[in-house]
């Protein structure tokens, strides 16, 4: 299996709920590589430019000024199918519908505030990575 890369964000909520070391480590031990890593906040412009594909969705208002409210730890991760394996292991988008042992089930607080994001094909991670990260800042 070729290696490849996903695109990952730790979310304002679990950034404030002090969940950001514990993720980390949960993430290299399911055996991720990093490639990057950037803590950073995210401007409204920045936030909705984002999620723009979910710009026609109830709830992107509340998603732009969530993401916008506070700092995000953004990274590029590389492992053997990562963008399956990696939604794998952050689990379902509400937690309350997360497998236990997900990151998700653990750490997110409620489907608006769900601790982390995961890109959702190679194309996105791409894209994704490169809206955070220059190619020389990915190692
Ligand atoms: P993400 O893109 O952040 O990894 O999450 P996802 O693929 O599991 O979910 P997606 O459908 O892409 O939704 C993006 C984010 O929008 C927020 N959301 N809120 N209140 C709601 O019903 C609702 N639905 C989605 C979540 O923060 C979700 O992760
Ligand atoms: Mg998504």
């Amino acid at each position: 299996m070729t290696s490849n890369n996903t695109f990952t964000m730790i979310k304002p909520d679990a950034m404030a709920d002090g969940h950001m070391g514990k993720i980390l480590a949960h993430i290299q031990a399911a055996g991720f590589r990093f490639k990057a890593l950037k803590m950073t906040r995210l401007s409204q412009a920045q936030a909705e430019a984002f999620y723009a594909v979910h710009a026609a969705r109830p709830f992107y208002g509340e998603l732009v000024a969530f993401m916008s409210s506070g700092p995000v730890l953004a990274a590029v991760l590389e492992k053997d199918q990562a963008v399956a394996d990696f939604r794998t292991l952050i689990g379902a988008t509400n937690p309350e519908q997360a497998a236990e042992g997900t990151i998700r089930k653990l750490y997110a607080r409620s489907i608006g505030e769900n601790a982390v994001h995961g890109s959702d094909s190679d194309e996105n991670a791409a894209i994704e990575a490169a809206f955070f990260f220059s190619g020389l800042e990915q190692a």
